[in-house]
C-alpha cells in the first residue's frame, strides 16, 4: 500500500529511526542511492514561498538520479481551478512522487487519497514534518540519542512548527515543552495525539506560559517566526502578544550549558530570537538547513521502497 508523509506521525517511531539512519548514510555518501535513475520525475508544488524546501528537494531529487519538476500553484490549475484529487490522478501517471507545500492539511489528505504515488507534506498550516526529520538528524548529530532529551519551543505554539515538534518529539521519546501565551497554545487534538504517542515512547509534551520555566535545563532551544505564511494580517497583534517569548541570552542562560539552538528559518532577528543567540556559538542553524537535503533524500528513498 502506498505510504504518504502528511504529518509527523504518518511514520512509526521505528520507521523514523530507520529514515534518520539512512539520512546519516546519505550524508556520508551522497550519491550512494539512485532510486530515481531513469530519470524519473518528482513533482514539487508550492502554494507558498520557499527557499530551503525548494532547493533541498530539487537538489535531493537530482542526487537520487531523478528530475525535479517545480510547479508554482499560481501558474497551474491547482488553487481553486482543479481539485487536489484530480491533480493527483493526472500527476501519478507521470511522476514517482508528489511533494506539496500548501495551506490546508485537508488538501494534502485529499491529494493522498486520490493517488497511488507517495505524497509528501512540504509544509502546511498545521505541520512541517520534513523540517522535523532534518531537525532530529541535527539534534542527533550534536546531542547523541534523542530519547530523553528536553526540547523547549518558544512563541507561536499553534504554528505548524510547534505542532510538528509536539508530534515528532514525542515519537522520538523526547520531552517537548511549548512556551506560549494561552491564546497561542497548541491545538488540543495535536496535544492529545502527542500525549498518546509519548505514553508509548517515554516522551512527554508539556505546555507553559512562563518562558523561563520552560527553558530551565533544556537540551535544545527552538523558536520560529511569529508571523507564519498566511498570518501576515495578524502581524501587529502577534508582535505584541509574543514579545515575552523571544529567545535571548537570558533564555540560553537558564537552559543546559551545553544546549543547542535551532530554527527552521527564515528568521526575524530581534523578534523571535536575538542575533547574539542565532548567530552565537550554541546555534547549529546551518547544519539544520543542510540536513533538509539529507533527510528528505532518505524519506524519498524509504517511501519509494514501500511502493
Ligand atoms: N525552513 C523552511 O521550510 O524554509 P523555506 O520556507 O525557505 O523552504
Ligand atoms: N512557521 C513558518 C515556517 C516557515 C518555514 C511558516 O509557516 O511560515
Amino acid at each position: 500500500m502506498t505510504r504518504h508523509f502528511l504529518r509527523d506521525d504518518s511514520i512509526t517511531p521505528a520507521e523514523q529511526a530507520e529514515i534518520l539512519d539512512l539520512a546519516a548514510q546519505l550524508k556520508a555518501d551522497r550519491w550512494s542511492q539512485r532510486p530515481l535513475e531513469g530519470p524519473q520525475t518528482v513533482a514539487v508544488i508550492f502554494d507558498k514561498s520557499s527557499t530551503r524546501t525548494r532547493v533541498s528537494f530539487a537538489v535531493g531529487i537530482a542526487d537520487l538520479g531523478g528530475t525535479p519538476l517545480i510547479i508554482s500553484t499560481a501558474s497551474s490549475q491547482l488553487g481553486g481551478k482543479e481539485t487536489p484529487a484530480d491533480t493527483a490522478r493526472v500527476l501519478e501517471r507521470q511522476v514517482a512522487a508528489i511533494v506539496w507545500r500548501t495551506y490546508a492539511q485537508a488538501g494534502l489528505e485529499e491529494m493522498a487519497e486520490g493517488t497511488r504515488v507517495p505524497v509528501i507534506n512540504a509544509l502546511s498550516d498545521d505541520f512541517h514534518p520534513c523540517q522535523l526529520l532534518a531537525d532530529r538528524l541535527t539534534i542527533r548529530e550534536h546531542k547523541g540519542e534523542l530519547k530523553g532529551l528536553t526540547l523547549s519551543f518558544f512563541g507561536d505554539g499553534r504554528s505548524n512548527m510547534a505542532h510538528s515538534y509536539a508530534l515528532a518529539g514525542a515519537m522520538a521519546g523526547m520531552h517537548v515543552r511549548v512556551a506560549s501565551p494561552e491564546d497561542y497554545a497548541p491545538r488540543e487534538d495535536v496535544v492529545a495525539d502527542a500525549d498518546r504517542i509519548a505514553a508509548e515512547t517515554g516522551g512527554s509534551v508539556t505546555l507553559y506560559t512562563d518562558p523561563l520555566e520552560a527553558a530551565a535545563g533544556a537540551d535544545v532551544v527552538v523558536t520560529d517566526t511569529w508571523v507564519s505564511m498566511g498570518k501576515e494580517e495578524e502581524k501587529l497583534a502577534r508582535l505584541r502578544d509574543l514579545g515575552a517569548y523571544k529567545v535571548t541570552q537570558e533564555t540560553m542562560s537558564v537552559a543546559d550549558p551545553a544546549a543547542i539552538f535551532i530554527h527552521c528559518l527564515p528568521a526575524d532577528r530581534g523578534y523571535e530570537v536575538d542575533a547574539d543567540v542565532i548567530d552565537g556559538p550554541q546555534s547549529v542553524i546551518w547544519d539544520e538547513a543542510e540536513n533538509r537535503l539529507h533527510a528528505q533524500k532518505a524519506l524519498l528513498v524509504w517511501l519509494l521502497r514501500q511502493q
